[in-house]
């Protein structure tokens, strides 16, 4: 299918599942970086899914209710030769409604002249508040004005709901053209991985091999990486997110690095591959690897249609505070440690996330108490680790831990598809056995 049918697509399959509804989308807007200067643009991953326009300050409305050629009006910034010289080519209220399969195309500044016209006859506005002050005080308005006029009589739109039901959840399921979109994003992030620990040596900065996978992101043709890459050697991998990667490499640590791209359409990778600067693990390091290793294998393997993220959470913490009892890290009843949280010191984060358009993709991960069931066509992450540091204080009745295992932070995080039968890993070109991880 061309970007353009698989785009009509899911509009189609929106504007079924509104009801009676009008959805109001905005696109996301430039962000200052600082002084007169703006981030790279990164659009709105809701309105990205339904409309494939990468312009910032656009705002796409749904009308299910409006006859067919009526139902999805896009509000553009107009074309403009002088803005043009300065910020590049934009596609205008004209040329959008062919290039991009638009019902009806109007400049962004008749938003506030055509809303209450476009709302009309809606019974609903799906749409979410608190991201932009000024479009929701404009739909708000509205809104109001049209509600008054229902007191007169008239009809109008009477609820305000939030269209992430219907979308995150829409999202949440990727046809063949998304897989084969994460699959690119997978495989050019897992080269990167390769490519990088070919050349990791002692005394190098983080920061130089996170300029080595962010040049092979842009010359594979990503827009570049899908967040802020880590490089974390040592100690700095027990901090979660660290971004600042200009600590030098020092012999005898681990690095652990945590980056994956994002392509021009945002699908994005997001893979993690710890190994020993030196090309040799030590014996605490080898230690807690391998049971960070047969953690993530136990926790792969339980993702199968019927499960959920929450038994692969649980796959992997079980096998993840059996090798730290056996290690003597951890003390007691392997099931005592669970459900006190007795572990929550070196292992603090959950075992995945859903992988998409965004990075933390959206969709629930439970509905009311039941979790949501793995189903085909699903994309998550599978990445325990464990992170021996002072950061945190032992729990009452945990041992402290001696020194010699300090410092050390493993995390191994593979992106999987469910399928039918087995779960399908997607980023299995990076490796990630003890042996591939050292010199041979
Ligand atoms: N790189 C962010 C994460 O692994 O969730
Ligand atoms: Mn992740
Ligand atoms: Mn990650």
């Amino acid at each position: 299918m061309k970007d353009f049918e698989i785009f009509k697509s899911r509009r189609e399959r929106f504007l079924s599942k509104l009801g009676g509804k009008a959805a109001i989308i905005p696109a996301a807007s430039l962000v200052t970086h600082h002084s007169d200067c703006e981030y790279p643009f990164r659009q709105n991953s809701d309105f990205w899914y339904l409309t494939g326009f990468d312009e910032p300050d656009a705002v796409a409305i749904f009308l299910p209710f409006r006859p067919r050629g009526e139902q999805y009006v896009l509000f553009v910034q107009p074309s403009d030769s002088a803005m043009e010289v300065w910020t590049g080519f934009r596609w205008g209220e004209k040329r959008v409604v062919e290039q991009f399969g638009v019902d009806i195309a109007h400049s962004l500044d008749q938003l506030p002249q055509l809303l209450a016209h476009y709302l009309a006859g809606a019974d609903g506005i799906a749409f979410r508040i608190g991201k932009d002050s000024s479009l929701d005080t404009l739909v708000f308005k509205t809104w109001s004005l049209q509600l008054d006029k229902a007191q007169r009589g008239e009809s109008c739109p009477l609820s305000l709901v939030p269209p992430c039901s219907i979308l995150h959840n829409m999202r949440l399921y990727k046809d063949d053209y998304e897989v084969q979109r994460i699959r690119e994003a997978t495989r050019i992030s897992a080269e990167a991985h390769e490519l990088v620990r070919d050349i990791a040596r002692p005394g190098m900065n983080e920061r130089q091999l996170q300029g080595v996978i962010e040049e092979y992101f842009l010359q594979q043709g990503a827009r570049g990486p899908a967040y802020g890459s880590i490089v974390a050697g040592g100690d700095n991998a027990c901090v979660l997110h660290y971004t600042s990667n200009r600590s030098i490499l020092r012999d005898g640590e681990l690095v652990l690095i945590d980056a994956g791209c994002s392509l021009y359409d945002y699908y994005n990778g997001d893979i993690t591959r710890t190994f020993p600067i030196n090309g040799k693990f030590s014996g605490e390091q080898k230690a807690l690897y391998e049971i960070v290793l047969a953690s993530q294998l136990k926790a792969i393997a339980a993702v199968i249609p019927g499960q959920d993220a929450e038994a692969v959470h649980f796959a992997a913490l079980q096998v993840l505070v059996e090798g730290l009892v056996e290690l003597g890290l951890l003390v007691g009843n392997v099931e005592s440690i669970i459900n006190e949280g007795a572990y929550r010191h070196i292992y603090m984060h959950k075992t995945g996330h859903w992988l998409g358009l965004d990075v933390h993709d959206v969709g629930a991960y439970r509905l009311g108490e039941y979790p949501v069931e793995l189903t085909p066509g699903m994309v998550l992450t599978v990445e325990p680790g464990l992170y021996i540091s002072d950061r945190l204080e032992v729990p009452k009745g945990q041992p402290e831990i001696h020194p010699r295992w300090k410092g050390i932070g493993i995390r191994i995080e593979d992106d999987i598809l469910v399928t039918e039968k087995n779960p399908e890993i997607l980023s299995k070109d990076a490796l990630k056995s003890v042996d591939s991880m050292q010199n041979s």
